[in-house]
């Protein structure tokens, strides 16, 4: 009853946030054990996971994503990507390990905005080495970070299509990089919230279509605004199981 489905990759707010990932780890593992999905992911700030969570759930994850949109301190305070004291670039290299040794793929989401945009991170992201570095133009979404109120505030940290180039350009020796434009990420990914409703984001802001617990999956995909040709094109489909994934673990 998956209709099809191969993949699915749980994020927030922040996932592991609730119950510190007890129930997300359960998700997780019905998906991997009950339904079989090819692909199983989780994307993270990584501030909040123990390793207790690794020992407990890894088995069933096949890629766990950080975000990550700096590699400066200072700059990720600036961004609003603060832990207290301890050291978001600290955490990093310690979830980097963990994924190792428990054999989850490992990789790096950054958004590109106002603040990152002059930042050279070959050498980091290299030594990191990530399966993927998926690299995001910062979008603005009404209601979400647009919208009246926070417009203002998020506006500051959008960049212009060329600007999103140069970065680009300047970290072409980065062979895992897989860029991601505002267009692209518009309409390519199917997304349901916590009521199982598709979200179409077409139009700048997000429309709900009605549940799939009361209509099914073939009446609310209807309304989820899916551009499969530009998921296609944004290589949406990748070797994503890490059973199939060449790993030295
Ligand atoms: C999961 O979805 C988020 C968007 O919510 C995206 O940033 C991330 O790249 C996706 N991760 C994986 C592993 O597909
Ligand atoms: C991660 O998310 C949690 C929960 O929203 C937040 O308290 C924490 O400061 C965030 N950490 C980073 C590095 O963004």
């Amino acid at each position: 009853f998956t209709r099809g489905m191969e993949k699915i990759n749980f994020s927030g707010g922040e996932p592991f946030l609730h119950e510190r990932g007890e129930f997300l780890g359960k998700m997780v593992q019905y998906c991997k054990v009950d339904l079989q999905l090819p692909s199983v992911s989780i994307v993270s700030n990584g501030s909040m996971i123990k390793e207790k969570w690794f020992q407990k759930y890894g088995d069933y994850l096949d890629i766990l994503a950080i975000s990550c949109d700096s590699f400066n301190e200072e700059t990720n305070q600036l961004i609003g990507r603060t832990q207290g004291r301890k050291s978001h670039l600290d955490s990093l290299y310690k979830i980097r390990s963990w994924c190792q040794q428990y054999k989850v793929a490992f990789k790096i989401n950054s958004v590109i905005n106002t603040f990152n945009i002059d930042e050279d991170m070959t050498d980091q992201i290299q030594q990191l080495d990530p399966v993927r570095w998926k690299v995001f133009q910062c979008l603005l979404i009404d209601g979400e970070n647009a919208g009246e109120t926070a417009l203002r505030e998020a506006e500051k940290f959008v960049i212009s299509d060329q600007q999103f180039q140069e970065f680009l350009g300047r970290h072409s020796r980065v062979s895992c990089l897989v860029p991601e434009s505002n267009e692209k990420m518009r309409n390519s990914y199917l997304i349901l919230d916590e009521y199982m409703r598709f979200l179409d984001c077409r139009d700048g802001s997000k429309h709900p279509s009605r549940s799939i617990l009361d209509v099914g999956v073939k009446e609310a995909i209807c309304f989820s605004g899916f551009d499969e040709k530009m998921f296609f094109q944004r290589g949406g489909k990748y070797v994503w199981s890490k059973a199939d994934m060449k790993l030295e673990w």
